[in-house]
């Protein structure tokens, strides 16, 4: 069938796929061609800042949606070929029924705790399907292995850490404090290969896996340090960028990440807010622990990144760290 499309080199296909994604672009009924080193991604409309042409494409057979299967919309999460169900929901396992009649999803989990402890972890359940929790996830042209009973992860992050990304310059030092199984730092790392990246976390399972996926990704200037990011901090500085997704106590590292920033460089600092105060009072924390290291801090952007809870919301405030000592 002949459709609109774009044509991309397929170096560039995944991070061009998911910009078009987001715009609700693509034409999903049609399947991506493949045409010698390019890909041919069918799209419903013209696309500012995209040259389109006209290809023929092969017409997808359409799967029943979930929701037509099971007459309701479900909630759930789906990571690599993982699926994991919220632990209130009462139709958890005819929904998990449902979701192994797609292909790519394998096993289906019901969370059984909410994410807690300082590994930020949570206990699952297997519902149906592989009795696994091990899978690959793809995210910005990157692959992750990580186990979901092991480690952090949200794919909902994805397009946050792209955000973070296109503030790098090659040739920049990067820490990123509480880097999980390297969804931040393996982004960068390939992205800028002149960038040099530093990867903490101290939960054992999350630093194997980073490992695993600095290989799996084949990135060389990703150096990743098992510990806690107070004590590994020592060692470091004149960092140009820190990361900062430890949202529910960040607060308590920010002596760390004064110590190791560069003057003029740029904190990517997350937190848990009150709809009520999403910004104010965060900031004014990071001043008052900014004041006791004779430092100024210039905020450059302060954003909700997602929902977190009713009436909460996980926010980000980038800001730049200026010395007052000179
Ligand atoms: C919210 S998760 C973020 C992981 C990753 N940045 C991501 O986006 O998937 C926080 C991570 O910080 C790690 N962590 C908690 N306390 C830490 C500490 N004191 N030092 C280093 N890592 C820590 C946890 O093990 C966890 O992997």
């Amino acid at each position: 069938m002949e459709s609109l499309c774009i044509r991309v080199s397929r170096k560039a296909g995944e991070e061009t796929r998911m910009k078009l994604a987001e715009l609700r672009a693509i034409n999903k009924n049609l399947k991506i061609r493949i045409e010698k080193e390019d890909l041919l991604i069918p799209v419903t409309k013209e696309i500012e800042g995209y040259e389109i042409e006209k290809s023929n494409f092969e017409v997808l057979e359409k799967e029943p949606s979930i929701s037509e299967l099971l007459g309701f919309v479900p909630a759930y999460e789906q990571i690599g070929d993982i699926a994991i169900i919220d632990r209130h929901e009462p139709e958890a396992q005819r929904i998990a029924e449902s979701l192994l009649r797609r292909n790519r999803i394998k096993t289906v989990l019901q969370a059984e705790t909410s994410i807690m402890g300082e590994y930020r972890t949570r206990e699952v359940s297997i519902l149906a399907g592989e009795r696994k929790t091990e899978t690959i996830y793809r995210e910005n042209g990157c692959r992750y292995m990580l186990d979901l009973a092991k480690v952090y992860f949200t794919p909902r992050l994805a397009t946050e850490r792209r955000r973070i990304a296109d503030q790098i310059k090659d040739g920049d030092r990067i820490v990123d404090m509480f880097a999980g199984v390297g969804p931040f730092c393996i982004l960068i790392a390939k992205k800028f290969p002149a960038a040099h990246v530093i990867a903490i976390d101290k939960n054992p399972d999350a630093v194997r896996y980073l490992n695993e996926n600095v290989r799996l990704n084949k990135v060389k200037n990703a150096e990743v340090r098992e510990g806690d990011a107070r004590d590994i901090a020592k060692g470091i500085s004149e960092v140009d960028h820190i990361i900062m997704n430890l949202p529910h106590s960040g607060i308590e590292f920010l002596d760390s990440a004064f110590g190791m920033i560069k003057n003029g460089g740029v904190i990517h600092f997350y937190a848990i807010s009150h709809e009520d105060d999403l910004f104010e009072g965060i900031l004014e924390k990071i001043k008052e622990a900014a004041c006791l290291f004779r430092i100024q801090i210039i905020p450059l952007d302060k954003r909700v990144v997602r929902p977190y809870a009713p009436f909460q919301y996980n926010i980000c405030i980038d800001f730049r760290v200026v010395s007052l000592m000179a």
